[in-house]
């Protein structure tokens, strides 16, 4: 196993952010930055198929995309920045200013933490494991949170992440990767004819703040139907209030009504690279989100993005959950353990000539 440790980049305080990278026998690179435990590259078949900065400066001042971030302590949103635990009212900030609601942890999430790290082995594979403390009231969560994060590159090209957490209080979590992918290797095209297959039948629809209503909404006769393979772009361009309001796809597919057994969420597919990627988890939710809001910049290697350069595959219990009933519950109780997993495996089927 191959895993090696450099300095990425210095921050404006003097502090170095290091850049841990895993590669296996067959050549594939994935690396990993202790800031934001963000995945910054993920190198497979000579194609880069995600998109990150080439300065710490851009991942600090620039990220308003959480791109490549594990995000938490709850990612994705809750409505008005309240909920309810054991009795008690809370109120998180309402960072996502423009809907006037909690986003993704809120104002300094787990994306701008200094993460810990170790190298680790997990089943002879090449492991880095990333920890930090949350402490009690951080963002104004409850609880000392202890998480961490495995990221293993396994022989067969999977990148595993392994999430753990514990708390001394009661406390909320939904922890996710905020990757871009980009299956046609970063080159500055989009990714609207990269295939996408979802095996989801339903999806909560949100309101046109994108917080759920708390309903399930069937796929079926909508183009958010994914459950036979489209283009992305084709689901962009479909007429629907869902999709008119998040301007592309930005919805959680619900794959299941609880957490539980590994399954296969969803693949997506470039022509032009052969590239096949498939994502596995055992979480409930996956909020794919087709970048409808990233702006016009340039990342790694000078390439030039803007809206629809990347696709996430956001794998999480359902957003807003807190505040509803009838969705998987994102609770963790002070005796309890949260785990999931998520995989991302890729391969090479053919591309066009
Ligand atoms: C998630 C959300 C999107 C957007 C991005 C970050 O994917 O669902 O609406 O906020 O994060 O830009």
């Amino acid at each position: 196993m191959s895993v090696f440790i450099k300095k990425f980049d210095t921050m404006k305080d003097g502090r170095d952010v290091q850049l841990v990278t895993l590669r296996n026998e067959a050549g594939t690179e994935v690396s990993v930055l202790d800031y934001g435990a963000t995945l910054h590259s993920f190198v497979f078949n000579g194609q880069d198929i995600i998109l990150g900065y080439d300065c710490i400066d851009d991942y600090v001042h620039a990220n308003g995309s959480y791109i490549g971030a594990t995000v938490g302590r709850v990612a994705n949103r809750i409505a008005k920045g309240k909920f309810t635990l054991n009795g008690q009212d809370y109120q998180v900030a309402c960072n996502e200013v423009s809907r006037g609601g909690h986003l993704h942890g809120g104002m300094v999430g787990f994306d701008k933490r200094f993460w810990d790290f170790s190298v680790v082995e997990e089943d002879k594979a090449p492991a880095v494991k990333f920890t930090l403390v949350s402490p009690d009231g951080e963002e104004n969560y409850p609880g000392t949170l202890h998480v961490s994060v495995t990221f293993t590159l396994t022989a067969d090209n999977t990148l595993e992440l392994k999430y753990h957490a514990t708390t001394d209080k009661d406390t909320i979590i939904n922890l996710t990767n905020h990757s871009y992918f980009n299956l046609n290797g970063c080159n500055g095209q989009n990714i609207l004819d990269t295939e996408l297959c979802i095996h989801a039948d339903e999806i909560t629809p949100v309101d046109e703040v994108l917080i759920p209503t708390g309903e399930y909404m069937p796929v079926e006769n909508t183009p958010l139907d994914l459950r036979v393979a489209k283009p992305i772009g084709s689901v962009i361009a479909g007429d629907h209030p869902q999709v008119a309001i998040a301007g592309g796809i930005d919805h959680n597919f619900v794959l299941a009504h609880e957490s539980g057994e590994m399954r296969e969420a969803c693949w997506a597919y470039s022509a032009h690279t052969g590239i096949r990627l498939t994502c596995s988890t055992d979480l409930p939710g996956l909020q794919v989100y087709s970048g409808n809001f990233l702006e016009e910049k340039s990342g790694k290697n000078g390439m030039a993005w803007g809206h629809h350069q990347g696709f996430c595959l956001e794998t999480q219990v359902f957003p807003d959950a807190i505040n509803h009933d009838n969705f998987p519950s994102i609770c963790l109780r002070a005796d309890e353990e949260y785990n999931s997993c998520t995989r991302f495996h890729v391969e090479c089927r053919s591309a066009k000539a």
